[in-house]
């Protein structure tokens, strides 16, 4: 990896493919930004690629919606990394979210509230969207970017019933491409101006 690059992980579970999608597209947009060297990895590699995670400058996390909240695996994800929080091994990281549940709504802001919450406990600086809520107008609809209308993070919707090949949607896979863009640009800003010990 060349010395002036940005380091990107995204950390992810997936259940049934559908938030695996949305990974791969917030790997995509990160990947988008020269310099970007960005690492894609399941919460099951997790423990086995902590190096990796405590080396990024910035740590994109994303989790389904199950119950209201993120997933049970990634909550143990969450909770092991008490070890790095006690070390403040990601104080400064900038960090962001997606999540992904089968309703419009399904409660997945608490989802994205929580990852938020995770990433100010490790000291990290949560980057939100700047997309300005789309489909909520009689000019807008659902492939509009943000269709779902978050500012916290990259939220997106897919039918239980549709397999990972179709859901979600294409505005849903652009939004999170656009979360990673953003946030590899926002911490290539950051990494040019470090913050002070
Ligand atoms: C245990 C469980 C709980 C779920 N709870 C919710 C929920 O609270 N709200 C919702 O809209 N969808 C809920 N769903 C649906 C999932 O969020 C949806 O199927 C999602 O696409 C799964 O993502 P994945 O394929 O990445 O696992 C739940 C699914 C499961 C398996």
């Amino acid at each position: 990896m060349p010395a002036n690059s940005t380091r990107i992980a995204v950390v992810y579970h997936s259940g049934y493919g559908h938030t695996k999608v949305l990974a791969e597209a917030v790997a995509r947009g990160a990947g988008s930004v020269p310099g970007a060297d960005v690492a894609l990895i399941p919460v099951a590699e997790a423990e086995a690629r902590a190096a990796e995670i405590d080396a990024a400058d910035a740590i994109i996390f994303g989790a389904p919606t199950y119950m209201g909240s993120v997933s049970a695996p990634f909550k143990a994800f969450m909770d092991s990394s008490s070890k790095a929080w006690m070390g403040q091994a990601w104080k400064d990281k900038v960090a962001a979210g997606f999540t992904n549940s089968a309703s419009q709504s399904g409660d997945k802001l608490n989802s994205l509230m929580q990852l938020a919450i995770f990433a100010m406990q490790h000291g990290m600086v949560w980057v939100g969207l700047d997309l300005l809520p789309g489909n909520n107008s009689s000019k807008g609809s659902t492939s509009d970017l943000n269709r779902l209308g978050s500012f916290i993070g990259a939220m997106a919707q897919s039918n239980s019933d549709a397999p990972p090949e179709e859901a979600p949607i294409e505005s849903d896979r652009k939004t999170a491409e656009h979360l990673g863009r953003r946030v590899a640009l926002v911490t290539s800003r950051l990494a040019a101006l470090p913050l002070a010990a």
